[in-house]
């Protein structure tokens, strides 16, 4: 089975990119041949800063593989080492509908938030598309927030096929039965988000200190009541801590709930805190031994290049064919 999955290097990683990516990339590369790309041309799509991309993209693969990738199981690379990437985007172009790039939600409440929107920020989910066909891909674990990219991808495979011929089959999905959409602490109703300004207290990042994140968990908004019990709609803020403390320790909801029960929200809350201090503390250690040996990083990217480089190529060269392109 082939896997395929991307993260953007921009941004403080969060533990919703835990929850929706880095654990399901480490638990589905065991599952078969399994690429994951940091896609740093998704990244120019909102403002960002040149030196922070070069650097996130190193701190990214360091995380990668803190959280669990191996890079002599796992081909990881990034987006911009394989041309075939931007070239697929163009030709995929032609069979995605410009409706239905209008209708992505992504697009529109990001277009709201920046005062600049790009036509890559329109055009970002076509790029998406090419990262996942160019692979030929089965499966692609990702959070709830990229579900529309993906049926987005479908559809422009579907509509090549039939225009062009055959080439492409149709990747399926995976989200996590828990912490497929993990929320912001201070407003429940909102995705948790990486691109949140940094000081943002309802985000809790892959980074942060452990005073930083027991702070960010003791004020965590939850409701009027006392009852620790999962109801995501009645219950947002609570429904959420209980997913992160389950994503967190592997605990059923059941058996969180009945620990707490009777006890009001204070104590449960510093748990959850703890419990994720308790994750991200042999990650964090884990980051810093790579991330400082840069070397290693440079030379293990170049080898994700190469064999990203070698099995794209056949598709792209397909897709060209069938376009009815001449080549030389
Ligand atoms: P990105 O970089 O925003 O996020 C990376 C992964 O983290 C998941 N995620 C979350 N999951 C649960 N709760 C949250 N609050 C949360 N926030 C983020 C995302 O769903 C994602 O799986 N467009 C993609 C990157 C991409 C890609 C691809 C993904 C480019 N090409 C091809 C899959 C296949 C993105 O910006 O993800």
């Amino acid at each position: 089975m082939r896997i395929f999955s991307g993260i953007q290097p921009t941004g403080a990683k969060t533990i919703g990119n835990y929850a929706g990516g880095f654990r399901q990339y480490a638990e589905t590369q065991e599952r078969g041949d399994a690429f994951f790309c940091i896609v740093d041309l998704h990244s120019i799509t909102v403002e960002y800063d040149p030196e922070e991309l070069r650097s996130s993209t190193l701190d990214l693969y360091a995380m990668l593989i803190a959280t669990g990738l191996d890079p002599d199981r796992s081909t990881i690379f990034v987006q911009s080492h394989v041309s075939a990437h931007a070239e697929a985007a163009w030709l995929l172009s032609a069979v995605t509908s410009y409706g239905q790039l209008g209708r992505m939600t992504q697009f529109k409440e990001k277009g709201e938030r920046h005062e600049f929107v790009s036509a890559g920020l329109f055009t970002y989910p076509v790029l998406m598309a090419g990262d996942i066909l160019l692979y030929q891909t089965d499966l692609v674990p990702i959070g709830d927030d990229q579900r529309q990219h993906l049926e987005l991808a479908r559809d422009a495979a579907e509509r090549f096929n039939s225009r062009f011929g055959e080439t492409f089959g149709l990747p399926e999905g995976q989200y996590p039965e828990i912490g497929a959409r993990v929320m912001d602490l201070q407003d429940p109703k909102s995705k948790m988000s990486t691109s949140a300004p940094i000081a943002a207290q309802g985000v809790v990042r892959m980074l942060d200190e452990p005073d930083a994140i027991r702070k960010k968990f003791k004020s965590a908004v939850t409701d009027s009541g006392r009852d620790v019990r999962h109801d995501r709609d009645g219950k947002p803020g609570v429904s959420n801590l209980i997913e992160i403390m389950s994503v967190a320790t592997g605990e059923t909801f059941a058996k969180i709930e009945s620990r707490y029960d009777g006890q009001g929200y204070g104590r449960f809350k510093e748990d959850v805190g703890e419990a994720v201090i308790e994750l991200l503390q042999p990650i964090q250690q884990r980051y810093r031994e790579l991330r400082a040996d840069e070397r290693e990083l440079h030379r293990l990217l170049e080898l994700g290049a190469d064999k990203a480089r070698a099995e794209s190529a056949p598709t792209l060269a397909a897709m060209y064919d069938r376009m009815g392109f001449a080549r030389l």
